[in-house]
């Protein structure tokens, strides 16, 4: 029984593994076809995500992102890089984390990880991340890295922690060399 869900769950992410690889890189293709729904996608995430970035005891800090699934960074570039200092970006699809390096533009240079991993093999350094955000992935993997990574964040999310861990590679960012 345990080796039969085992290797259900292997399967499942070769699967899907293959499928991203045909995927064009372009935000139509990030979004299965809708890209002209982008915008509306982005302004309402900001709103959502604004509410936790408002001054208060519990305000969420500004310093790292974690974007999950990034693909080629539609939601690093136009949701993440604006309120934070920094972001890393983690998705399996090795061509897209490549073209978001020139897709994210002058701004990308703050994006510090370009994790090429699994989500499912991810595990974030503790305490690395003020907010881990996953958008059009969450039905995708098992078991992501924001489900593991509850509870380790701070309360108020210093930023600190370097690296997260990674069965797979680590891809250089631009201009860092290979
Ligand atoms: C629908 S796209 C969304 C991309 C981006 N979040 C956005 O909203 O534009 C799904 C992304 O999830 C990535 N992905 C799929 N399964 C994954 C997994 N198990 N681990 C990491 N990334 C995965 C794909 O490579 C693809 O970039």
């Amino acid at each position: 029984m345990t080796s039969e869900v085992v290797e259900n769950e292997f399967e499942f992410y070769s699967k899907a593994e293959k499928y991203w690889k045909d995927v064009p890189a372009t935000v139509d293709g990030m979004l299965g076809g809708y890209g002209h729904i982008s915008s509306i996608d982005i302004n309402s995430s900001r709103k959502f995500l604004q509410r936790f970035l408002r001054d208060g005891p519990n305000r969420t800090g500004t310093t790292r992102a974690l974007d999950c699934g990034a693909g080629i960074g539609r939601i690093t570039k136009r949701l993440l890089l604006p309120l934070f200092k920094t972001v890393d970006m983690v998705d399996v699809t090795e061509d897209f984390l490549t073209k978001a390096k020139s897709y994210l533009g002058e701004e990308g240079r703050r994006v510090r990880n370009y994790f090429c991993c699994g989500l499912q093999d991810f595990s974030p350094e503790p305490n690395s991340y003020d907010v881990i955000w996953i958008q059009w992935v969450i039905a995708l993997p098992c078991r992501p890295a924001a489900q593991r990574h509850r509870g380790h964040q701070g309360q108020h999310g210093s930023g600190g922690g370097d690296h997260g861990r990674c069965g797979q590679q680590r891809l250089p960012g631009p201009g860092r060399g290979p």
